[in-house]
């Protein structure tokens, strides 16, 4: 169960720690209740993300650091809170006072405080048993109390923020499960079942709905599999009249083997996780209605696994997309690109005010960008800008990468419209011009290569080891922003 988290006038008394947070001035100032000499032998130097705790009377008392009040974001507010939420993990119940110095608006900082608390206590513990500390024993918080302001607005800003982390960890639990257990079919009715819980309309397409609408892309990834595709439309609709239409696509493959160009045993580890994009899309649209975000948004999320049965698609087979285009496979595992192909066509068809897409799609963007941070490839400069300001404000990473048009030519094909593979560099690129392809001139369009960020091999901050639920949180700040050029 995610921590709850409330505005409280004053400490209560069943905190088992209370935690306080503090910048390098006040630190120096002095603290009431902590001796210098004892926090400086310590090594306490009110750090971002440093947290000190010391028994006291009835508990523990702490301190957990924000550096200078100069440099204080709401990154480093969220950062901090997460570490506080890991440390106090076998309290039920903490008490945080917040600092009252920070260069942060009130807002922003209760916020990330509250996102920081509930991602940074979050863990993956549907398979484990209760002996190796699974389950429910895993953490035992369950509410911190914010003490010191109660006005709506500190209430309304945890709220928010509570609400931000809901959709992430949506995103986590998906992306945490093994591929094996959520296949296409299950993952289409887990969507569902969030989206109709959340006031959001599914449309799950099966196989015989998935053929007459002509996703030959998906149709062709999912033949080496033995279970079936999956096509989930999912709308939001605002209680007043939109002020402008958005598109999420995010890729599902919800394992991605690599068809018969099978990956190594070591690639293959970590691709559960390959269908990130769409778990992003259903985390941030599940908590728009809560959120009341005046656009209307539509999800398309194309679901299957990338396997290599008997009649899995051979290299040098052509597929055709919705939208008529062909392409020749010549690498079965550039395969999130075949699925994105039908998912942007039908999102095209509805003529949204810009598209959004998410993909774990290259090895080539991690290694341009890091483990870290996603690439923001787009066709439009302002709808990019607009992208990537809301990233900032989430507090996500992302960087532009261009798409320069001359290298188009390193897909052409000699017996389709394209291939779906280029050269030898920037792969990145390469996934993206293909993706173009599909997108309608005009239509504003935005990339996010999340192949890195999307999975941490270790906690870091409000990030825990696994899925991270990455894009969650732009999606959201983007849907509550948006304005039509
Ligand atoms: N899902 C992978 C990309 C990926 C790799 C995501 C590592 C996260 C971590 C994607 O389907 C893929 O296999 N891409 C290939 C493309 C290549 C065959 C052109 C890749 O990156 O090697
Ligand atoms: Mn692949
Ligand atoms: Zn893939």
């Amino acid at each position: 169960m995610p921590i709850t988290v409330h505005a409280a006038r004053s400490v209560p008394k069943t905190a088992g720690a209370t935690v306080t947070f503090v910048t390098t001035e006040s630190l120096e100032a002095g603290i009431e209740g902590f001796d210098s000499a004892m926090l400086d032998t310590a090594g306490f130097a009110a750090k971002p993300e440093q947290v000190h705790l010391q028994p006291c009377e009835g508990g523990f008392v702490g301190l957990v650091g924000l550096g200078p009040a100069a440099d204080v974001t709401a990154t480093t507010v969220r950062r901090s809170a997460a570490e506080v939420a890991r440390r106090c993990a076998r309290h039920s119940r903490v008490a945080l006072r917040p600092a009252d110095d920070g260069a942060v608006s009130p807002a922003a900082a209760y916020q990330a405080l509250a996102e920081g608390l509930i991602l940074g206590n979050y863990s993956y513990t549907r398979f484990k048993s209760k002996a190796s500390g699974g389950g429910d024993e895993r953490t035992k918080l369950a509410r911190v109390d914010v003490v010191g302001s109660t006005a709506a607005a500190t209430k309304q800003a945890l709220a928010r923020g509570s609400t931000v982390a809901a959709g992430v960890c949506i995103a986590r639990d998906l992306s945490n499960e093994p591929g094996g257990s959520l296949t296409a079919p299950v993952f289409a009715d887990r969507v569902a079942d969030i989206a109709r819980e959340a006031g959001l309309k599914p449309r799950v397409w099966k196989e015989g709905e998935i053929k007459r609408q002509r996703l030959g892309g998906l149709l062709g990834v999912n033949r080496g599999s033995s279970n079936a595709a999956r096509f989930v439309q999912l709308t939001y609709e605002p209680e007043t009249e939109p002020v402008a239409t958005l598109a999420f696509v995010g890729k599902g493959i919800t394992f991605d083997a690599g068809g018969l160009s099978i990956k190594t045993a070591q690639g293959m580890m970590t691709m559960k996780m390959d269908m990130c994009g769409a778990a992003a899309v259903i985390g941030a649209m599940s908590v728009l209605p809560k959120l009341g975000a005046p656009v209307r948004v539509r999800g398309y999320l194309p679901m299957t696994d990338n396997m290599l049965g008997g009649d899995a698609t051979r290299p040098g087979d052509v597929l055709t997309i919705r939208n008529g285009k062909t392409i020749e496979v010549l690498n079965t595992d550039a395969e999130g690109r075949l699925i994105l192909a039908d998912a942007l066509s039908l999102a095209c068809e509805h003529s949204p005010d810009a598209i959004v897409d998410l993909a774990t799609l290259t090895g080539a963007c991690m290694v341009a960008l890091g483990p870290s941070i996603a690439g923001l490839m787009g066709n439009d400069e302002s709808f990019s800008d607009e992208v990537r300001s809301a990233a900032d404000r989430a507090g996500e990473r992302v960087w532009p990468l261009p798409l320069p048009k001359d290298y188009n030519k390193q897909f052409e094909s000699d017996v389709a419209d394209i291939k779906n593979i280029g050269g030898s560099y920037g792969g990145a690129l390469t996934a993206g011009l293909i993706l173009q392809h599909f997108v309608s001139d005009g239509t504003p369009w935005v990339h996010l290569d999340i192949a890195g960020p999307a999975r941490a091999e270790s906690d870091d901050g409000e990030i825990a080891k696994g899925g991270t639920g990455f894009g969650v949180r732009m999606l959201i700040e983007l849907a509550e922003t948006f304005k039509p050029a």
